[in-house]
């Protein structure tokens, strides 16, 4: 009989609430160390326009800040500032040592080219580890700035199977700058074996039943069954979806979390698994954009 079918439904459940305050209490006591040794971690966030959910992750952001000690800086902008402007923001940022960290909310406005801001952001101060100079690194295995989703995932696998995921067999599905991509390297990194589906993939649900590890992270509802994974799969949901069921407006990831739970050992739940853990590892960031900035420490 397989583990899954023995374990009570609720010990398989993934915290990520629980575990990303873990997180953050771990990021207080780096932040009073810091400031022992005379840095004041500080975050900038740029936020340009007025699209509804970014004003909510920023003001999330701005909050989890206070709460772990780190400074933020918050600069609001309208829909209709110049690419060029943004750039001379970003450019006054990177000069300021008193600024560790710089985040530019997504997405940006169509007459800003998303990419050449990202690129313009000082790749020590990147805490959205999107510059190419860190996606190239993090290919290679340096340790380097890494995007905040993916690095939680990490997290809350380690958290389910043990500090140890070398030679397990990890399926990412989904291959998004942000986090199917950076999440096949971080798993790689962690010597795991690694394969990515997307849209265009054949066979999904067969390559999804081989996998120990499976990562959804494609923006499809309700997606993966139980009939995609092998008994004893640990799932991980990226997946953040608006429906509407039985009349009423719900969050559900990409993954059909009440199917799956029999079949798995564990699974992260929408909301509450992912999500989280997001924010959490932006605070870890800014700590590593502060010590990359003090190679002396
Ligand atoms: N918009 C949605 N997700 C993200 C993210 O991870 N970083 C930034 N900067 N913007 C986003």
């Amino acid at each position: 009989m397989s583990l899954a079918l023995l374990q009570q439904d609720d010990d398989k459940i993934i915290d990520g609430k629980a575990i990303a305050q873990r997180v953050l209490e771990e990021v207080k006591v780096d932040v009073i160390t810091l400031q022992q040794q005379g840095i004041e971690p500080c975050l900038a966030v740029v936020l340009v326009g007025d699209d509804p959910a970014s004003h909510v992750y920023v003001r999330n952001k701005v909050e989890k800040a206070r709460f772990v000690g780190i400074r933020s800086l918050e600069f609001r902008f309208d829909e209709q500032l110049s690419e060029e402007d943004l750039l001379q923001k970003i450019d006054e940022l990177n000069a300021d040592p008193d600024v560790h960290g710089i985040l530019v909310q997504l997405p940006l406005p169509k007459q800003i080219n998303e990419t050449k801001v990202l690129e313009r952001i000082n790749p020590k101060k990147d805490v959205d580890g999107f510059h190419s100079e860190n996606v190239g690194g993090l290919s290679q295995g340096r340790d380097v700035l890494t995007p905040c989703t993916p690095t939680g995932c990490i997290r809350l696998l380690k958290e389910a199977l043990g500090d140890e995921l070398t030679g397990l067999h990890a399926v990412v599905i989904g291959r998004s700058n942000i986090v199917g991509k950076p999440m096949a390297a971080l798993l790689l990194k962690e010597s795991c074996t690694v394969t990515v589906v997307h849209s265009k993939t054949k066979n999904i649900q067969q390559i999804c039943q081989q996998a120990d590890i499976v990562v959804a992270a494609v923006g499809r509802p309700k997606m993966v069954t139980a009939s995609y994974l092998q008994a004893d799969a640990v799932v991980i949901d990226v997946g953040i979806n608006r429906i509407v069921e039985d009349g009423k407006a719900r969050l559900v990831g990409d993954v059909d979390f009440d199917d799956a739970l029999p079949m798995v050992s564990a699974i992260t739940p929408v909301p509450g698994g992912v999500g989280p853990m997001t924010i959490a590892y932006l605070m870890k960031n800014t700590l590593q954009a502060a010590r990359l900035q003090h190679p002396d420490l």
